[in-house]
């Protein structure tokens, strides 16, 4: 009997990420809104056909840094909506099957948080210790040399009460104290709180920085402070980050959050994917848990550090796979709100091989807004800058890769009603080209492969479920993999050299070309040993 695929969504489906402030404006304001991502479902079903939406945070929060700094766990921040709003949005998502992922800020909370305010009255407020206080060292510096990941030292202090308070980001975001057992209960209730709302799964936000050394040791000088391992984050980098994040009594914190999910998933499946900037698969994969009870999975950065080179992102993937531990499930990402749009990191000729090489590799693919139009790096002018990270670190930040979604080419490209001016950040000069409308006008655009290879995907148990293998014996700039479920295989051939890449595989047999990246070669019968890809194409290729 031929092997069947269940087709569980976080796994075998795509994972779409929204940043609401800039998916769709429907009051004017010049920033997205809930209601804006209502009207656009039936693109993200029936246009794109993907599984599951991801919205960055829609809390009520003074945005200092555009809402990870968080008021409130359990609202809506007027500028998105209101409950009643959300309680649409995740009813009409389901109602296409649509599932609905948040994002959940567990490690800091904003310093408006109700919980904070009080926390910083006193000393003996019964909220002091839900958050990381110490008191001055004996020449009045802080009691350790933690920096936060946006510049400068990670305590700040409270003149009022003559203690510093820890703050990972920014001084606005002051770490919660996962150690007392008060704070865990209240974000496990924030927690359940939108699980009986009736949403799917939670991105976790920077998820194993909520346990900390308990002694809060200093971290370790770097010896080559020269050696960024992801992407520079200025002084940050001096140091090993040993005691400030990732304790290993995390792992029981995510134990807790998992029965939690596993409760709700009687129900339906429910869903964690932690932000976890870790490159050591050990450590990486130690986060599915030993017994794959606590993430679901770690978000899988791996590639997104890596300059374009398949040669190097193979090795990646291989290594991947090497470690992952039996049934754990891979993901990859290769942009999101905090990085550089893929076709600025990779160069806009390679972008459709970027994209072939997500939807294709084994794990669940998560697509960021705009990428599925070939959006790059808009440039923002410095008096538009937003983004609080950009405006501390050298370098134009994270706005370029937040401007409004580009769906017609019309005025404001159909974001919003608002006036240019008064758009929370610009859009780029071409978009009246480079939008929704009229790349599904034109046969051969980058939405329409995006297009194709989600609906091949999710047809195609080889891809979505499928073992993956490489194939060795091909140049640097190329990557040659098979997918296989059952008896169909599915080969893969990117290749990123300018010249055509000749297979002369040892591969018997033919196959038929199922997706090429030109959307040019779809039905074309090939023989596998006499193969010829073109420079800067990829094929997707049903083997007989
Ligand atoms: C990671 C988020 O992705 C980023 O946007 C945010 O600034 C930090 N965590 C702090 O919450």
């Amino acid at each position: 009997m031929a092997e069947e695929s269940p087709y569980l969504w976080w796994k075998n489906g795509v994972i779409y990420q929204i940043y609401p402030r800039s998916f769709q404006d429907t009051n004017g304001d010049g920033i997205g809104d809930l209601e804006g991502v209502i009207q656009r479902l039936d693109y993200l079903t029936a246009t794109l056909n993907v599984d599951a939406i991801w919205l960055s945070p829609f809390y009520p929060s003074p945005m200092a840094d555009f809402g990870y700094d968080v008021s409130n766990y359990t609202d809506v921040d007027a500028m998105f909506g209101d409950l009643a709003v959300f309680d649409r949005l995740v009813t009409r998502a389901h109602q296409r099957n649509l599932q609905v992922i948040i994002d959940f800020v567990p490690n800091h909370t904003s310093d408006q948080h109700p919980w904070f305010i009080e926390s910083r009255q006193s000393l003996s407020n019964p909220k002091r210790d839900w958050y990381v206080w110490r008191s001055p060292k004996a020449d009045g510096t802080a009691s350790n040399n933690w920096l936060s990941n946006f510049g400068g030292s990670a305590w700040k202090l409270d003149e009022k009460t003559g203690q510093y308070y820890l703050h990972s980001f920014l001084k606005e975001q002051p770490d919660l104290n996962w150690r007392n057992p008060a704070v865990k209960e209240a974000m496990l209730d924030a927690i359940r709180f939108w699980l009986k709302r009736g949403v799917d799964g939670f991105r976790l936000d920077v998820a194993h920085y909520i346990m900390k050394d308990p002694d809060l040791r200093d971290n370790p000088l770097i010896p080559h402070p020269e050696k960024v391992v992801f992407k520079a984050m200025g002084d940050y980098d001096s140091l090993i980050h040993l005691y400030d994040k990732g304790h290993p009594d995390v792992h029981a914190v995510f134990r807790e959050l998992r029965h939690i999910l596993d409760e709700y998933s009687l129900e339906r499946p429910r869903f964690s994917v932690g932000e976890n900037h870790v490159f050591d698969w050990e450590k990486w994969c130690s986060y599915y848990g030993i017994n794959l009870d606590e993430l679901h999975m770690p978000f899988n950065f791996a590639l997104i550090g890596l300059p374009w080179n398949l040669g190097a992102m193979r090795r990646v993937v291989d290594s991947l796979e090497g470690a992952l531990p039996t049934g754990a499930w891979p993901n990859y990402v290769l942009g999101n709100h905090d990085e550089p749009r893929l076709g600025t990191r990779y160069g806009a000729e390679n972008i459709r091989l970027a994209v072939m090489l997500l939807l294709t590799l084994r794990g669940t693919p998560t697509i960021y807004y705009g990428e599925e139009l070939g959006m790059v790096n808009v440039h923002i002018p410095a008096e538009k800058e937003q983004d609080p990270w950009g405006k501390r670190v050298p370098g134009p930040g994270r706005d370029p890769c937040r401007t409004p979604m580009q769906w017609d080419s019309t005025a404001i490209a159909g974001f919003s009603t608002a006036r240019e001016e008064n758009l929370w950040l610009p859009l780029p000069s071409d978009y009246r080209s480079t939008n929704v409308q009229s790349e599904l006008a034109d046969p051969h655009s980058v939405l329409n492969l995006y297009r194709k290879l989600l609906k091949f995907r999710k047809a195609t148990p080889a891809l979505n479920a499928g073992s993956y293998r490489a194939l060795d014996g091909f140049p640097e700039d190329s990557f040659v993999f098979i997918r296989q479920f059952g008896n169909k295989k599915i080969l893969v051939v990117l290749n990123s050299a300018k010249d055509p890449l000749n297979c002369w595989m040892t591969l018997p047999g033919k196959g038929r070309v199922a997706v090429s990246t030109g959307l040019n070669r779809e039905g074309e019968l090939v023989t596998l040993d006499e193969l010829v890809v073109a420079g800067k194409e990829a094929l997707i290729i049903e083997m007989d």
